[in-house]
């Protein structure tokens, strides 16, 4: 597959998050031929962590600056001054309960942000827009059957109306203005640096602190879930070959009923730990189902696989060895999330954060 599109600058929004600053690494560290300037604007919420990107900060090739995607001024004047032709963007909410407890700040960042962003390269129509989004677009799925790129969407959550109505801006876009748009929807990330709210790094720091493991309803809803190294490799592949105007499915083929998901990790980390997985077994406790739970999602991944060329290099094992590995020998990153003392660390380090 040949590369169609030469990266020179390329703005990340939401670098500093979990998959944006899966991809910065990536990257920084896998793409040898990428000379540019890869710069990094990011708001700093509770999701963004500046330590998630330790390893490469001092890249010479990295720049970070601290900035709202609603703030169109300040993005035209980044992509001016560092004559950036390409933007992939991954800045949003992405916690599906807190959309549930507070929708606003989702229709905020992830709708509006999106349409400025989109302004932008109104303005700049040389600009590649690459825009990440989700499989939770599309609904809810029975026991059988996969979304592909031509499935209806139908969200059923405040995050994934906010998502779907972002993907449709783009698609519109990208028609009607005549833009260099892809968008990529894909499935449940995990790996190192993921946000302990979310499911595997719950349970994997809730098995290191002996605490209780939640689980929604009777923990039967699936899920397919993707290495987020993976995706990284693959959002670069799209960047390089994916065809303007396009939708790509992106998936780890590895469906878990999230209670087997639990039992997994269990098994593994007393493995790793040489201990009784029994005692870990009782922390799980079933707690009421969340509003609008999707029962499964599933993808199929076969045009980017057939059309670019991509496949995971990590089985859902080896991935999932991986992350707890990453956990039990980061307790630093651990703590500093759970106490808040990253905020702290922001605060006195970026002055301007909201
Ligand atoms: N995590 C998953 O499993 C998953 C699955 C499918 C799709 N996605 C999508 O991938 C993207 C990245 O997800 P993630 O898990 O890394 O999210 P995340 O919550 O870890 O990171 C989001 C980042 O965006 C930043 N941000 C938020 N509002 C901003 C604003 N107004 N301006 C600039 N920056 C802002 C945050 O500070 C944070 O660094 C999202 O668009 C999400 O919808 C995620």
């Amino acid at each position: 597959m040949k590369i169609k599109r030469e990266i020179s600058n390329i703005l990340v929004t939401g670098g500093s998050g979990f998959i944006g600053s899966a991809f910065i690494r990536y990257l920084l560290k896998n793409v040898p031929h990428f000379k540019g300037v890869c710069l990094n604007l990011d708001l700093l919420t509770y999701a963004g962590n500046p330590q998630n990107l330790k390893e490469v900060e001092n890249d010479p090739r990295y720049l970070f600056y601290q900035g709202d995607i609603k703030d169109e001024v300040f993005i035209e004047h980044l992509c001016r001054k560092y004559a950036i032709n390409t933007i992939i963007h991954f800045a949003a909410e992405s916690h599906v309960d807190r959309s549930i407890h507070g929708p606003k700040e989702f229709i905020e960042t992830n709708v509006l942000g999106t349409f400025h962003l989109l302004e932008v390269i109104r303005k700049l129509p040389h600009i590649h827009f690459h825009h990440v989004s989700t499989d939770e677009v599309y609904g809810c799925l029975g026991s059988t059957g996969f979304f592909t790129e031509s499935t209806p969407y139908a969200p059923n959550s405040p995050y994934s109306a906010s998502k779907a109505s972002s993907d449709h801006l783009v698609r519109a876009y990208g028609k009607t203005y005549h833009l260099s748009t892809c968008i990529s929807n894909c499935s449940n990330n995990y790996g190192p640096y993921h946000f302990p709210e979310k499911l595997i790094p719950l349970t994997i720091i809730n098995c290191l602190r002996k605490k209780t493991i939640p689980v929604y309803g009777q923990g039967t809803n699936v899920r397919d879930w993707l290495y987020v190294e993976d995706h990284a490799k693959a959002l670069w592949m799209l960047l390089e070959k994916g065809n303007s105007g396009e939708t790509y499915n992106i998936g780890g083929e590895e469906e878990w009923r999230n209670i087997d998901l639990i039992h997994e990790i269990i098994k593994i980390f007393a493995q790793i730990k040489q201990i009784n997985k029994e005692p870990y077994i009782e922390l799980i406790e079933y707690v009421q189902d969340r509003p609008g739970h999707d029962f499964r999602y599933a993808i199929d991944c076969s045009k980017i696989k057939k059309e670019i060329g991509w496949h995971p290099d990590h089985n859902f094992f080896q991935g999932i060895k991986e992350t707890i590995l990453w956990y039990i020998n980061h307790p630093l990153w651990i703590e500093n999330v759970q106490s808040g003392a990253y905020l702290k660390w922001i605060d006195t380090n970026y002055a301007n954060r909201s």
